[in-house]
């Protein structure tokens, strides 16, 4: 499980990485009304897809390491915010980002024209990173701070 959580902490800069880039891009096509980019298609697949990865990594946690158990007795947890954080937040605003992630995909491919495509791949791109930010164990957020880094 080791394994798992190092490749679970690694593979989030990955998904920033490519989030970033994605929401980059489309605002600057959007500013020099370019055609849509084959960099913003690009990096918004591999944002898709290190996502798909990370939801793997992390369901495996999920169930492997307990999580699942305690959501059980959510009730005697929902005052505990590192339990509440892990048995449900976390996994939940994921899981609407990775749903978004995909409705992005095919939104920005059945837009119109470029200015269109840009559009959709900053509304729903920018959303998901937003989530994804809000729903990271970052070392500051005090009660259920991870670090920075694993590694192997
Ligand atoms: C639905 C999808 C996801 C599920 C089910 C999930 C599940 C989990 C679980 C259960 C843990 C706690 C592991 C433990 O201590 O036992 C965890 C930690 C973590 N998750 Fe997720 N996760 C998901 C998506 C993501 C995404 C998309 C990111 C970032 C892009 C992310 C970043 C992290 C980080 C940074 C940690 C802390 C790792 C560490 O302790 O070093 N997770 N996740």
């Amino acid at each position: 499980m080791n394994t798992i959580m190092t490749l679970h902490s690694l593979t989030r800069w990955l998904v920033l990485l490519f989030g970033v880039m994605t929401v980059f891009t489309a605002i600057s096509g959007m500013m020099s009304r370019s055609k849509y980019s084959a960099l913003t298609d690009k990096s918004s697949l591999l944002f898709m897809i290190m996502f798909d990865i990370q939801v793997v990594f992390g369901f495996v946690l999920y169930f492997e390491n307990g999580w699942f158990d305690r959501l059980k007795h959510l009730g005697d947890f929902m005052k505990d915010s590192l339990m509440r954080f892990f048995t449900l937040e976390h996994w939940l605003l994921m899981l609407i980002a990775w749903v978004l992630v995909h409705a992005g995909r095919t939104a920005v491919k059945k837009a119109p024209d470029s200015q269109a495509k840009y559009k959709k791949a900053l509304i729903y791109f920018g959303i998901v990173l937003l989530l994804i930010l809000i729903a990271i164990p970052w070392p500051f957020r005090e009660a259920v701070a991870r670090p920075w880094f694993r590694w192997f």
